[in-house]
């Protein structure tokens, strides 16, 4: 069904597996819009509660962009094309279901730009993070200026988007950029085992509370997403049935309503 990603279903995990290692898995066209789609079966598949991406091979989650689709473009295309590409990760971050990215080597300008925009990060030993566009004479322009800034901090983010020196696992981790650090063997097994924690939580509850914080870093009013949110929630099925479970000391029962 696709030629430039994997997609595979596991119990209630989609893992979607960008799938060009020869190029160190770099963003082009195909893979671009290909994500898209692979989103779209994600999202509109209730059986789904959580999805996993990574890169093909043990080089890379994603080296970036690809540089060779860069020739021929003006100024309008350029900013399309960096506009379509925010779009998508928009898609990934407003996702109401957690997204985690399974950082594995390399994950370079849009690569690294793809992995800030999922919810969580979870890297291996040997991965390396970086916005090296400024060598290119370019600036990232998938969200790298903005969520780098959020993920690490205005002042080491700026160092790094000028200096376009990488983040190694262990900064990354320090400074929050990724969740935690695991072996490359160990890497998938961490994410699924983040995911079935979730998928033990309320599912609307998750939704929600993924909403407030995108509405929060995106330049929306986030308490106010929060209180509307919390409204919503206090009246649902999910927290009378989680509250139920709690008093009765059972196990929720949860239906994502
Ligand atoms: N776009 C297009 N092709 C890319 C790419 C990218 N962003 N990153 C890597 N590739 C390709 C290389 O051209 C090479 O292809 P080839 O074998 O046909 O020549 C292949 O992937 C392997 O990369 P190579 O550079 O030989 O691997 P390396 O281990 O020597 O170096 C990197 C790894 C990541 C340091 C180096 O590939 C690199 O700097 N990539 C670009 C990173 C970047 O600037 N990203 C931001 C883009 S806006």
């Amino acid at each position: 069904m696709f030629s430039s990603l994997k997609t595979e279903i596991s119990g209630s995990v989609f893992t979607i597996t960008i799938n060009r290692p020869d190029k160190l898995n770099a963003l082009n066209q195909s893979v671009m819009s290909e994500l898209d789609q692979a989103l779209d079966i994600f999202l509109q598949n209730d059986n789904l509660r959580g999805a996993i991406l990574r890169g093909e091979g043990e080089k890379a989650f994603a080296a970036g962009a690809d540089i060779q689709e860069f020739s021929g473009l003006d100024a309008a295309s350029g900013q399309a094309l960096s506009e379509k590409g925010q779009r998508l990760f928009f898609k990934i971050e407003n996702s109401p279901k957690p997204i985690i990215a399974a950082v594995n080597g390399f994950a370079l300008g849009g690569g690294c730009e793809l992995a800030m925009a999922c919810h969580l990060r979870v890297a291996s030993t040997n991965a390396l993070f970086g916005q090296p566009e400024v060598k290119l004479g370019l600036l990232p322009g998938y969200g790298g200026t903005q969520r780098l800034v959020q993920l690490i901090g205005k002042g080491k983010a700026t160092e790094y988007l000028l200096t376009a020196d990488m983040i190694n696992a262990e900064k990354a981790l320090e400074w929050g950029l990724v969740n935690h650090v695991t072996t490359r063997l160990e890497l998938v097994d961490k994410c699924l085992e983040i995911l079935a924690k979730i998928a033990k939580q309320g599912p609307l509850a998750v939704r929600y509370t993924l909403q407030a914080i995108s509405d929060g870093v995106n330049g929306r009013d986030g308490y106010k997403t929060e209180a509307e949110l919390f409204g919503k929630a206090i009246v649902s099925e999910d927290a009378a049935e989680g509250t139920a479970a709690f008093l009765e000391k059972r196990k929720a029962n949860f239906q994502g309503k």
